[in-house]
């Protein structure tokens, strides 16, 4: 019995239900592919229609058969008939979970769903271009078909980007409306290394706990064999090395008084004990936070960056859909225009502590699009606390608010930012001093040319108010 392809289970499903009609026990069957019957010869194609079965199918061996069949195993098809064939005369064999044909079947399907969950975890796109536009890219090497039965994952995960995922036996498109199913490619035609490499290698560099390092488990979740397309891979020897040998130094230098921590809510998991205190520690303890409901949808948390030691501190509202996808502060068109006006006032971007009052992209999902909105009092004061981390640590001279959310963050009010921009004002953290301004989106949005450039110049002005800070420092 030929079937249309490697995952055709309509094919599979009229064919055995014909074939129970007509009697015909497992033995008697040679299921193949069409593709397979190319090699070797006609077979027998599945006509459409047919007869139907003389019982009830249970709706389990449905949903189990539909999730085996996508098995690489040649076989799956005859063990599958083989089980329904038997479920004629014993309508609980499900149950039995130790019989060899139930025991076989949900391997299979077990083996089948950790394939599709590590294809989820360990996917890497690359940027590249199409036409002008950016189009990501992936290579992936399922054990199993499960590309089909995946794509629509990949497709609402990220469906404002252009992607890829280029297997060897198929290939899935999305173009942010259309998904496409193609043929099979080869791993050189997917993109090299890009600036993405060094930002998931920084990102895993970030949220590795030397403390919580089991190699074993390491290796049973993340597989030997996906490590070569992870950029994030190529640290992982160094790293376990580097960890290995600080557990030596613990050893030998025994035990330390443990640092006093404030009870909060804000941890979903154990702190990372690495470089308790740092910046970095503070990054790796916020990329669990679970305080507010925003970080159910968002990608990740986007993280303050600059250096430790940074006079000026700016703070934004929230990261956007591109800061999301990429893990950096104001690099979409907000950050862009920012960075320009920051150029012309005199101020170099990569001297100052960039971050946000909230530490995740809120969003409407609207159609394909997420649209962004604005942080509410109650994420925004679950949030405060990473804010505040952050100055305690940075000590920054001047705290700089941009735009309503972020001064009232800072302020732990509603401030008017017309009736309070451009002056200094006290920041209530000891010795620092704050300035608040409109933040970049606002000039973006104004539809007035004119109205543009004046509010522009004003907000180059007002910028221009942190070059002292930076200066003396
Ligand atoms: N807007 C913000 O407030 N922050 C970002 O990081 C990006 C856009």
């Amino acid at each position: 019995m030929a079937l249309a392809g490697e995952i055709d289970f309509d094919g599979w499903r009229r064919a055995a239900r014909q074939l129970l009609g007509r009697g015909v026990p497992p033995g008697e069957i040679f299921w193949s592919t069409a593709a397979e019957d190319d090699l070797f010869g006609a077979g027998n194609l599945v006509p459409p229609g047919g007869e139907s079965p003389s019982f009830t199918v249970p709706r389990a061996f449905v949903s189990l058969a539909e999730t085996a069949l996508l098995h690489r195993d040649p076989e799956r098809f005859a063990h599958l008939y083989r089980l329904l064939w038997r479920l004629r005369d014993e309508p609980r064999l499900l149950e039995v979970a130790i019989d060899p044909d139930v025991a076989q079947v949900q391997g299979m399907a077990k083996s089948v769903r950790r394939d599709i969950h590590k294809m989820r975890a360990f996917v890497r796109f690359r940027r590249t271009k199409l036409d002008e536009a950016d189009w990501y890219v992936a290579w992936f090497e399922p054990e199993h078909h499960i590309l089909e039965a995946n794509a629509p994952f990949f497709m609402r995960r990220f469906t404002a980007m252009n992607w890829s995922i280029l297997t060897p036996e198929a290939s899935a498109h999305w173009d942010g409306a259309d998904l496409a199913i193609g043929p099979g490619a080869r791993k050189a035609d997917a993109p090299g290394d890009d600036a993405l490499e060094d930002l998931w290698r920084g990102y895993y560099a970030s949220i590795f706990n030397p403390a919580r390092l089991k190699i074993g488990a390491m290796h049973a979740e993340m597989p030997v064999k996906y490590w070569r397309n992870l950029p994030e891979a190529s640290l992982i020897h160094p790293l376990i090395e580097h960890a290995q040998r600080r557990m030596n130094e613990m050893v030998t230098d025994g035990p330390t008084a443990p640092n006093a921590r404030p009870h909060h809510p804000h941890r979903a998991a154990e702190p990372p004990k690495a470089e308790a205190g740092s910046l970095g520690a503070l990054r790796a303890e916020a990329a669990g936070c679970r305080a507010c409901p925003l970080w159910e949808p968002a990608t990740q948390t986007v993280f303050g960056e600059g250096p430790p030691d940074a006079p000026v501190l700016f703070v934004g509202e929230q990261p956007g859909d591109q800061e999301d996808l990429e893990g950096h502060p104001f690099v979409g068109p907000a950050g862009r225009l920012f960075d320009r006006a920051l150029a012309e006032a005199g101020v170099d971007r990569t001297h100052a502590y960039v971050t946000n009052a909230v530490k995740h992209f809120k969003f409407e999902l609207r159609g394909k699009r997420r649209i962004h909105q604005k942080p509410g009092g109650s994420e925004i004061k679950a949030c405060r606390f990473w804010l505040d981390r952050e100055i305690d640590l940075v000590q920054p001279r001047l705290i700089v608010a941009l735009g309503a959310t972020a001064a009232q963050s800072l302020f732990g009010k509603a401030m008017p930012v017309g009736k309070s921009r451009g002056r200094l004002l006290d920041a209530g953290q000891g010795r620092t001093q704050a300035l608040i301004t409109v933040h970049p989106s606002y000039l973006l949005r104004l539809p007035d040319e004119a109205a543009k450039a004046e509010e522009y110049g004003r907000f180059v002005e007002d910028l221009r108010l942190t070059r002292g800070f930076f200066e003396a420092a």
